[in-house]
């Protein structure tokens, strides 16, 4: 009898400890969540992108655009969207280098950020020699020419970039621009806005990853102030160009968090580290990952021999086009993100306080609200017949500047016509030789009144210049 209970208890025992080893087994055996391969997948995970800055001139390196199309899914520019190159001589413009890279990318499935509407760098000849008023009316038309060009094509523009001083204070540096007003960095972001709403507009500045430097908080008073008033700004860019004199910073994460809490999103938008310090591109890459509305990260270049620093390979693949250790730091970052955190839709107007008031401006429940990164806008406060576009100055194209009104009625009729008015025309107009209404692109000439079927909208709106390429209102039609 005892014989019989101790055997069926040593029994029991194997069949029990049979039944852990197959759990654990079994455990062991789950199938893991697969981890990305490139940076991009790994950034998509958790809705974010990751970038790198592109030469024109290397777009026919093929080993250059193998590992850019499969790393990456966002482009900067690195030169072809400055000043000095999309506006050499005043009032003539030059798109093709950056159109180029936009081709490129547009074709391999990245998007593009513009870099950059307003800075003190790399300006032509001809800017630096402008002051004053010249220098102001300069700078709001490139902004509107400029973003005229790219409506609807890019997912960002840094608008200005720069701006404050490296002396250890909160000042602006001082340059011709801001010698035409402290108002300078305003009239930039209102001026692109009036252009183009749906595109992130940011401001773009190098040391302002430690939230302890003066210059850090410059920033931020700027960007807290322009929230207040409802200046339009959505997001701000962190250089994160580290170097032997400014790596890292332990409160990186708190800066980038600091600025998201006052409404922008946040970016990293021109990384490199000095011989690409793994501990540190992990860390940059961790401090952005923590933040909701930390949108993605850019490294400026691909390959340490395409760096503008690159005697100090600070980039995440090398010369010959082989991934560093820091490139597989940041990844193994990426990947433990993983797809938690997702950011918030941040295109999606967050600040009631910039926004017009009024029931015309309450969101439906039954609106697509896009997420992620690359979202766009897909309404816009004004909206239906009785919409107002935003006034719009047009000048320039070799005429004496005037002003010209856009206004109501924009409509769209009951049979799908699209039908406008232009008042408060000077007389002066007349002597140009093109009036004429471009709506989504298409031209209707010597008509201040007049209808069209409509044309498709992009991303949402009907965006529709007035004699010329630059004079861009919006709304939408429903
Ligand atoms: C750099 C480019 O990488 C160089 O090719 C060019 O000669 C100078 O500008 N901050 C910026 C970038 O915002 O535009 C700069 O890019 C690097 C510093």
């Amino acid at each position: 009898m005892l014989k019989k209970t101790k055997k069926t208890a040593l029994l029991l025992k194997l069949v029990s400890m049979a039944l852990l080893i197959v759990m654990i087994q079994s455990l062991l055996t789950l199938p893991a969540m697969a981890a990305a391969t490139t940076l991009g997948a790994a950034a998509a995970q958790s809705g974010r992108y990751f970038g790198t800055a592109i030469s024109n001139g290397k777009l026919g390196d093929s080993a250059y655009t193998t590992i850019a199309a499969r790393e990456f899914n966002m482009v900067t520019p690195e030169n072809e969207l400055k000043i000095d190159a999309t506006e050499p001589q005043q009032n003539v413009f030059s798109f093709t280098a950056g159109d180029s890279i936009l081709n490129w990318a547009t074709s391999h499935g990245l998007k593009m950020r513009g870099h950059t509407l307003a800075w003190h760098s790399q300006q032509p000849g001809w800017m630096q020699s402008l002051t004053g008023t010249a220098l102001r009316n300069a700078m709001i038309n490139h902004i509107q020419k400029v973003m005229a060009h790219y409506v609807g094509k890019l997912a960002a523009w840094d608008v200005v970039n720069e701006a404050y001083a490296d002396d250890g204070t909160q000042n602006r540096r001082q340059s011709n621009l801001q010698a035409t007003g402290n108002d300078w960095i305003e009239v930039a972001f209102r001026t692109a806005d009036a252009v183009e709403p749906g595109v992130r507009l940011c401001y773009n500045d190098y040391n302002i990853e430690n939230w302890s430097a003066a210059k850090t908080q410059g920033v931020y008073n700027m960007v807290k102030d322009f929230k207040a008033r409802g200046v339009p700004i959505d997001c701000v860019g962190f250089q994160t160009h580290f170097t032997g004199g400014s790596s890292l910073p332990s409160n990186f994460q708190t800066t980038l968090s600091s600025f998201a809490a006052l409404g922008v999103d946040v970016a990293l938008t021109e990384v490199d580290v000095t011989q690409a310090n793994t501990t540190q591109y992990a860390g940059l890459t961790q401090a952005c990952m923590n933040v909701a509305r930390c949108i993605g990260i850019t490294v400026w270049g691909v390959r340490d021999s395409d760096s503008w620093r690159a005697s100090e390979a600070p980039l995440l693949f090398d010369g010959s086009g082989n991934k560093k250790a820091a490139y597989t730091s940041v990844l193994n970052v990426l990947n433990s993100v993983g797809g938690t955190p997702q950011p918030t839709n941040t295109l999606q107007p967050t600040n009631t306080s910039t926004q017009p008031v009024g029931p015309t401006l309450t969101r439906t429940p039954t609106q697509v609200v896009t997420t992620g990164p690359t979202a766009t806008r897909t309404s816009t406060p004004t909206t239906g017949p009785s919409a107002t576009p935003v006034p719009t100055t047009v000048g320039g194209g070799g005429c004496s500047p005037v002003t010209a009104t856009i206004t109501a009625p924009f409509t769209k009729d009951g049979a799908g016509t699209f039908c406008w008015q232009i008042a408060t025309i000077p007389s002066y107009v007349n002597n140009w030789n093109n009036n004429s209404v471009t709506i989504n692109g298409t031209n209707y000439t010597n008509i201040y009144v007049g209808s069209a079927s409509l044309p498709a909208k992009i991303n949402g709106f009907y965006y529709i210049s007035y004699n010329g390429s630059f004079a861009w209102s919006h709304l939408e039609v429903r």
